[in-house]
């Protein structure tokens, strides 16, 4: 349960002047935090509301919407294993019931050392690779009961650092776009609407070509 840390203030600020409203940062926000805790705590939801100008449960209320934003403690590693139709053709069931007995847990549970979360998913477009699964929304494809285990093992001994970052490192690279380079963006209300696009509006609607151009 932690707010923003004042680097990652620093770096929500640079993100919220890169778009016209303030609020429309709350995504990349939301995944600042998750990557700060590895998941997005109650209190970094009220600290990004106070960023960008709205509620807590308004960004609850965006953020719950998404799968990927997890509002609880997961593991380092969340092991989604796709048990859909292709999967499930291809031994995805099977797969997942090897994973819980390799792991010592039931499917939406993590382990005791907070290294594993377990996740049967629906399909996660990979099905011509069935059956698959990803560690924290990292493809491994065509994966056998002696795969995963192996897997296992090199998430535990740090071989797979390179591939897999902890559980809300969305890149291992940042974007960092120079001051110049922002595009300055203004809201779209303040923006003079362009001739062709009043012209469209005013057929439907005259009140909606104020503010085009002449
Ligand atoms: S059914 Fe498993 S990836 Fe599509």
């Amino acid at each position: 349960m932690s707010r923003l840390t004042p680097e990652n203030v620093e770096l929500a600020k640079q993100i919220i002047r890169r778009y016209p409203r303030p609020k429309s940062a709350l995504i990349p926000l939301c995944h600042l935090a998750q990557e700060q805790d590895g998941h997005l705590a109650d209190d970094a939801m009220v600290h990004i509301g106070e960023l960008v100008g709205v509620t807590s449960a308004e960004v609850l209320g965006t953020a719950s919407f998404y799968e990927m934003f997890k509002r609880h403690e997961v593991g380092k590693y969340c092991v989604n294993i796709c048990t859909n139709i292709s999967c499930q053709l291809m031994g995805g069931e099977e797969l997942l019931e090897h994973a819980e007995q390799t792991l010592g847990i039931r499917s939406g549970s993590t382990t005791n050392d907070g290294l594993f979360t377990l996740e049967d998913v629906e399909c996660i477009a990979a099905c011509t690779e069935a059956p698959a699964l990803q560690v924290n929304y990292r493809y491994f494809h065509r994966i056998s009961n002696d795969d995963f285990d192996q897997m296992i093992d090199e998430l535990r001994s740090g071989r797979l650092d390179d591939v897999v970052p902890p559980h809300g490192v969305l890149a291992k690279v940042r974007q960092d776009l120079a001051e110049e380079q922002i595009a300055n963006i203004t809201p779209p209300e303040t923006q003079v609407m362009p001739r062709w696009i009043a012209d469209e509006a005013a057929k439907n609607d005259p009140a909606a070509s104020e503010g085009g151009q002449a």
